[in-house]
C-alpha cells in the first residue's frame, strides 16, 4: 500500500487551543500515533471552522476558555452545521469546574478530559471517539442507501398505480369512440387547472390521478345504447346517464357517509380528504358529478353552483374541451379558437366562472398538453411524477 493510500486511511483529528504552548505539548504527546492519524493544529475556534468546513475531520479535541471565541460557541456552530455536526468533540477543561462539565455533555460533546491532559488518557479518549464515529458512519451511509431503495421503491408504485388508472380509464371508453389518449390527457388538464385556481399540490395530484376514471361507469351500459350512431331516445337515455352512478358505484370504497350536497367550495374538498383512499374517493366523486352543469340543469342529481364537488366543475372543463378538440365519425374536430368560444358562452351555464378563468389563463398549457398526448402518442407513464 503506497503512502498516499495509507494517509487517506489515516483519521483526521483537529486539536484547537489558543496557548501555543499546549499545542505544542499535545504534539510531542501523540507524536507516536503519526502512522495511524492525520493531526492538525490550530489557535481558534474560527480557524478550526474553516478547518473542518474545508476538510472532513473524525474528531476534534478543543479547549474551553479561548479569547473572541471559546469552545462552547464553537461546539455550537458545529452542531448547526450539517458538515460539522456529527463530528465527535472532546472538550479539554480545568479539573474543578464541574458546572462547566455538565454544560458541555449537555451542548453535545462527546466527551472531557481534565487539564493537564494524561497522555495515555487523552489517546484511549479519542480511539473511542473514532470508534463512535466509524459506528455512526456506517450507520448513515446504511440508512442512506435505505432510502434511497425506498424512494426507487416508492417512485416505481406511483409509476405502476398511474399505469394502471390509465389503463383502466382507457378499458372504460374502449368501446365507443374516445380510445386514445384522452383520459390522460383529462388528468394533467384538470392538475394545470387546479394549479391555476391556487388549489393545494395535494389536491391537484389527487385530481391528476382520479379525473381519467371519470367514465368508468361506461363499462355498464349496454352495447345497443353505448355505440348507437341515432339519436337516443329518452328511455335509452336514462340508461346512459346512468354511468355517473355506476362510476360512482364502483369507486366508492369508503363506507362512512359522505356529503352528497356540499354546501360550500371548502367542504366539497373535505370527503375525499376525510377517505381512506383519498385518490378513490375522489375518483368516485368525479364519476357520479362530472355531468352537472353550474346552473343545475346537469344530471344525475341536478346539483348547481357550489353544490357541484370542485373537483368534478374542473373535470367538466376538461372532459369537454378534449371532445371538442377531438374528431369524432359524427363530427370534425373543433379549432382552438371554437373550442375557446364554445367553453366561453358556457361559462356561468354548463360551467363554474372561476375554473372558466383559470382555463382562460392556462390555453397554452391546454394546447400543448393536447399536442404532446396525441391519440397515436405512446403511453406516457412516468410524466406524471414530475411537478
Ligand atoms: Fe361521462
Ligand atoms: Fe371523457
Amino acid at each position: 500500500m503506497g503512502r498516499r493510500e495509507l494517509s487517506a486511511m489515516k483519521k483526521r483529528i483537529l486539536f484547537v487551543d489558543d496557548e501555543p504552548s499546549v499545542l505544542d505539548g499535545l504534539r510531542r504527546m501523540l507524536r507516536d500515533e503519526r502512522g495511524r492519524w492525520q493531526m492538525s493544529f490550530v489557535g481558534g475556534a474560527d480557524e478550526a471552522l474553516s478547518a473542518m468546513r474545508e476538510t472532513g475531520f473524525d474528531a476534534v479535541v478543543s479547549d474551553v476558555n479561548m479569547p473572541v471565541k471559546g469552545g462552547f460557541a464553537l461546539l455550537a456552530e458545529m452542531r448547526r452545521d450539517a458538515r460539522t455536526q456529527d463530528i465527535p468533540v472532546i472538550i479539554l477543561s480545568g479539573r474543578v469546574e464541574s458546572s462547566i462539565k455538565r454544560q458541555a455533555l449537555d451542548m453535545g460533546a462527546t466527551d472531557l478530559l481534565n487539564k493537564p491532559v494524561d497522555p495515555q488518557d487523552l489517546v484511549a479518549r479519542i480511539r473511542s471517539v473514532l470508534r463512535l464515529k466509524s459506528c455512526h458512519d456506517e450507520l448513515k451511509s446504511h440508512n442512506e442507501i435505505l432510502e434511497q431503495r425506498v424512494n426507487e421503491r416508492t417512485a416505481e408504485l406511483a409509476a405502476s398505480r398511474l399505469d394502471i388508472i390509465w389503463r383502466l380509464g382507457k378499458a372504460a371508453e374502449y368501446r365507443d369512440e374516445e380510445t386514445g389518449n384522452h383520459v390522460v390527457r383529462v388528468g394533467y388538464y384538470c392538475r394545470t387547472l387546479a394549479r391555476a385556481m391556487g388549489m393545494e399540490p395535494d389536491f391537484a395530484e389527487t385530481l391528476f390521478l382520479a379525473s381519467p376514471l371519470h367514465d368508468i361507469g361506461k363499462i355498464g351500459i349496454p352495447d345497443s345504447i353505448l355505440l348507437k350512431r341515432d339519436v337516443l331516445s329518452d328511455p335509452e337515455w336514462e340508461v346512459m346517464k346512468r354511468h355517473c352512478q355506476i362510476g360512482g358505484a364502483i369507486l366508492q370504497n369508503d363506507p362512512r357517509p359522505r356529503s352528497t350536497r356540499p354546501a360550500s367550495l371548502g367542504e366539497s374538498a373535505a370527503p375525499f380528504a376525510r377517505s381512506r383512499n383519498p385518490m378513490l374517493a375522489m375518483a368516485a366523486s368525479v364519476a357520479l358529478t362530472h355531468h352537472e352543469r353550474w346552473d343545475g340543469t346537469g344530471y344525475p342529481a341536478g346539483l348547481e353552483r357550489e353544490q357541484i364537488p370542485l373537483e368534478s366543475r374542473i373535470v367538466a372543463v376538461a372532459d369537454v374541451y378534449d371532445a371538442l378538440r377531438s374528431e369524432r365519425p359524427y363530427k370534425r374536430a373543433q379549432t382552438e379558437a371554437e373550442s375557446f368560444d364554445i367553453i366561453a358562452s358556457e361559462s356561468g351555464r354548463q360551467f363554474d366562472p372561476e375554473v372558466y378563468t383559470a382555463f382562460e389563463g392556462v390555453a397554452d398549457e391546454f394546447a400543448s398538453i393536447r399536442a404532446e398526448l396525441a391519440d397515436d402518442a405512446c403511453c406516457p407513464v412516468g410524466i406524471g411524477s414530475q411537478p
